[in-house]
């Protein structure tokens, strides 16, 4: 059943110039140690799908560490071999990776599905992964270069959207393989296949998520909302009855699904401004899963899926920080409070709390004052310093720190800009505060 195309040509057209020449080298290497060599897996997939993918992943069909070393001294690249699992990792001096897999069939227990005749060791490596998706391989090495090889309808499956798994117990060998379906099928806009579906929920009446660890799980999770459309995804796991299996507190109602699309957008947006501090998603959407929960249901939920102590940390003094924050910005909105007093409330946020805070506002006013807070105001500085302070005749002590404060609301509320104008400011209060014993200034 093994099919072979020739996609050279779409291989030349599709991929950047650079990971062709890597490609060409690595067949080239693999020819002069006699050993052939597969570009396989999601860099496959993608190239047909026509999306960017730099993750190459190669298998060889002989000793993949000794390949790696080889291709790696040509390449400058630092090689990490993994002598247990006959793997190795490349990685590039411009910090691309390639990993490095070593097929051969004395590596594997042959499973009795599959008669031996039929076997050839690129198959058998391609056999124990996960979706036929993902079974592509394509040859390297000259004169092959650019033949797909298709041991298991990788191709129709793309062409049809279906994600379908190679055999029946590839759920109970591996269950994170569930999650990872519900992502490919919302990041591809692909469909479960109807066996594979079944095989999903017959794992579920086995409680299959139950023997798997939380830190895979919670790692699946991320995963997942990281990807695209994650409350898609999460309404796919929730209605397969997935969530509820992980933990009985994860079925989330119906009525929670606006919060949770308000969450979606939110960070839609934010990964838009392409800002350098990126938010753990997964924690935002964490705490809308949670919103309405007790201390001790977060803490069942927290544990079962083993968050790390400072992930727990983060959850926990972020929901203390949470209904505080919303009161107080409830007020500023019925005041007409001013920038620096929004300052004052938001700050004390995580990234993560402010994304959920935005999202949890249901007045459209105060949406746009976190989405102007996070564009516009935290990261605000002042021109003067504690030492142009001491210049105008301060001793050092408490005042200074309040007069920077008073400098910094005036540069928020818009009131001083240039530093020029800062140190007038500065100066003023100085004069102001000259002989009076130290007070706070608001
Ligand atoms: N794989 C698997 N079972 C898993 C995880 C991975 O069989 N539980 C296989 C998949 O076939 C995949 C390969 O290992 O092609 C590499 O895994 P990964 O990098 O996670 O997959 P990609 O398909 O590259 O997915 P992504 O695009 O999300 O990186």
């Amino acid at each position: 059943k093994r099919q072979e195309k020739n996609i050279r040509q779409i291989l030349l057209e599709r991929l950047p110039k650079d990971i062709v020449s890597l490609l060409q080298l690595a067949g080239q290497t693999g020819q002069e140690l006699d050993v052939a060599v597969y570009a396989v897996g999601g860099f496959v997939r993608d190239m047909l799908l026509g999306i960017p993918n730099d993750d190459i992943d190669l298998v060889v069909e002989g000793d993949g560490i000794a390949f790696a070393q080889n291709l790696g001294r040509k390449l400058g690249a630092r090689v990490r071999p993994h002598l247990k699992f006959r793997t190795a990792v490349l990685i590039l001096p411009g910090g691309q990776k390639i990993d490095v897999a070593t097929a051969r069939l004395e590596y594997y227990e042959y499973p009795a599905a599959l008669p031996i005749v039929e076997l050839s060791s690129l198959k058998m490596d391609l056999y124990r992964r996960d979706f036929s998706i993902n079974t592509l391989a394509i040859h390297l090495c000259p004169p092959h270069f650019g033949r797909l090889v298709d041991f298991f309808g990788g191709q129709q499956d793309i062409k049809d959207g279906v994600i379908r798994v190679l055999h029946s117990l590839s759920f109970v060998e591996d269950p994170t393989r569930i999650i990872r379906a519900i992502r490919f099928e919302q990041r591809f806009q692909f469909k479960i296949g109807g066996q594979t579906e079944r095989l999903i929920k017959n794992a579920v009446r086995l409680n299959i998520f139950q023997k798997l660890s939380g830190a895979r799980i919670r790692h699946e999770l991320r995963l997942l909302a990281e990807d695209s459309a994650p409350l898609d995804a999460f309404i796919r796991m929730r209605d397969l009855g997935l969530l509820q299996e992980i933990h009985p507190l994860l079925h989330f109602p119906q009525t929670k699904e606006a919060l949770l699309e308000e969450i979606e957008r939110v960070i839609t947006w934010y990964k838009l401004l392409f800002r350098e501090e990126a938010p753990d998603i997964w924690i935002v959407y964490f705490l809308g899963l949670v919103s309405g929960f007790d201390t001790h249901q977060v803490q069942a939920l927290t544990s079962r899926l083993r968050f790390p102590p400072k992930r727990i940390e983060l959850v926990e003094s972020t929901r203390r920080q949470l209904r505080y924050v919303a009161m107080q910005l409830a007020q500023w909105g019925k005041n007409g409070g001013s920038a620096a007093d929004l300052y004052d409330i938001l700050s004390p946020l995580s990234l993560e709390g402010l994304l959920y805070t935005m999202a949890k506002q249901r007045k459209l006013e105060l949406k746009k004052a976190v989405s102007h807070y996070l564009t516009h105001l935290q990261d605000v500085g002042i021109l003067v310093t504690g030492s142009d302070i001491k210049k105008m005749g301060l001793e050092p002590g408490p005042r200074f720190a309040n007069i920077l404060r008073a400098v910094k609301r005036a540069v928020l509320n818009g009131e001083v800009r240039t530093r020029e104008d800062q140190l007038k400011y500065a100066r003023r209060m100085a004069a102001s505060l000259q002989g009076q014993e130290p007070k706070a200034v608001s």
